[in-house]
């Protein structure tokens, strides 16, 4: 895997950029056109119904990412700025002091059968007594994904009220899952019906992956950020801790990072974020997904996530995804949920300094000032010219941004 680390990377043209990616990936001609449009029409009409056309976003690299000593090209799709020039600053501090450590658990997604109308506790015992059946069914229903390593491995059973729900547990190996675990739920649902003498009603995917999760840590000096900013991180933190307005936001900012690259390596957002939502929620109050404490020297971060994701299978199989998933150089699921922890991580150590320093909208200002810039006309090194001028003159306008290119210009002649 190539470095990381893209010196000066932001400041090229987007061209440029693309050329270095190639390099770096020894990417082909074709792989390029696929940055531009990815999917074409006719393979969009086999994805959803009543297609019109397709959707564009921006497609970024966040960069300087080392994870348990490996480097990353991460993309990321996103509407929304900063977020990929945030991830990218973090993550060229953490590196400075070696980087993230991230593991995962194996990939165990749940089926649940809801069974009504059955007595209990006794249906609940037949039902697990027959655990080798159902796995055997269940397994008959997908020996595409027991031939790669995974497969239903353990049924449960809870009693909640006067309902029956059945857990069937499958390891989903690098694909997402959805699939796979909805299928074989119908699979066994009439055997759970013999067994349980009730009538099962929903059978579907749980998108509380808790069985599924990674986690990520990353520390760096305490003199590298300050005593100030490193404190008022943890009191930002502890603030999260506190209070779900906060925490709500603090979580936000960590699906920023997330979501973006589960967005552009095809994977569901949807999924991904109402599992964290869910996890977050897990003592019974929402709660910050990640936390920051001071210890020794350094100040330490940690965040633990469920990462219902693939590599393989659905979404993933759009072109452009396969390229990212290529880019990105994972060859597991669990390799790209803990990618996901310390993007999300990054993310929100990001966020937190923001705000425990010069506030937030500075560094969005940086950026609007360059789309400002690029309105007004500004090409090659004239937009980061323009760019900081208009933010010395603080009024970032198209029509300021005119008179100073119109003054470089002048003055380059
Ligand atoms: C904005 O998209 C995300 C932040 O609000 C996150 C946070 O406040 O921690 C900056």
């Amino acid at each position: 895997m190539p470095s990381s680390r893209i010196p000066g990377f932001y400041r090229l043209g987007q061209e440029d950029r693309i050329k270095k990616i190639k390099e770096n990936l020894k990417l082909s001609d074709e792989d390029v056109k696929l940055l531009g449009s990815g999917l074409k029409p006719k393979q969009a009409d086999g994805m959803i119904e009543n297609v019109i056309g397709v959707y564009s976003l921006p497609l970024g690299v966040a960069l300087n990412f080392k994870i348990n000593d490996k480097d990353y090209l991460i993309p990321m799709a996103t509407e929304e700025s900063s977020v990929v020039a945030a991830a990218s600053n973090a993550a060229k501090i953490f590196r400075s002091a070696g980087g993230f450590k991230a593991c995962s658990t194996k990939p165990l997604m749940f089926g649940q059968l809801q069974v009504t109308g059955c007595s209990l506790p006794e249906a609940a015992s037949n039902v697990l007594e027959k655990k080798k059946n159902l796995l055997d069914l269940a397994n008959q229903a997908d020996p595409v994904l027991v031939e790669a390593g995974g497969g239903a491995q353990d049924v449960r059973a809870r009693i909640l009220g006067d309902l029956l729900v059945v857990h069937l547990v499958v390891n989903v190996a690098d694909a997402m899952g959805a699939n796979a675990v909805n299928s074989m739920c119908e699979s066994v649902a009439p055997l759970i019906e013999d067994l349980s003498g009730g009538r099962v009603n929903f059978k579907i995917l749980s998108n509380y992956a808790v069985e599924r999760t990674a986690s990520a840590e990353a520390s760096i000096p305490i003199e590298s950020l300050g005593d100030k900013v490193a404190a008022d991180i943890v009191s930002g933190f502890r603030f999260a801790q506190a209070d779900v307005y906060r925490a709500a936001t603090h979580n936000k900012g960590i699906m920023n990072g997330v979501s973006a690259v589960c967005l552009a390596t095809g994977n569901d957002t949807r999924a991904i974020e109402s599992g964290a939502h869910a996890y977050a929620c897990r003592n019974g109050i929402y709660q910050p997904l990640s936390s920051w404490e001071i210890i020794d020297d350094s100040l330490k971060g940690f965040i633990k996530l469920p990462v219902a994701v693939g590599i393989v299978g659905g979404g993933t199989m759009h072109p452009t995804a396969r390229l990212m998933i290529q880019m990105l150089g994972v060859s597991s699921s669990r390799e790209l949920g803990e990618v996901l922890a310390c993007v999300g991580l990054a993310q929100n150590f990001a966020a937190l300094k923001a705000l425990a320093s010069e506030g937030i909208q500075k560094g969005h200002m940086r950026l609007h000032a360059r789309n400002i810039a690029l309105i007004a006309g500004a090409s090659g090194s004239e937009v980061e010219q323009t760019a900081n001028l208009l933010i010395e003159a603080d009024n970032i306008r198209v029509d300021e941004a005119k008179k100073i290119l119109a003054k470089l210009r002048g003055g380059n002649n």
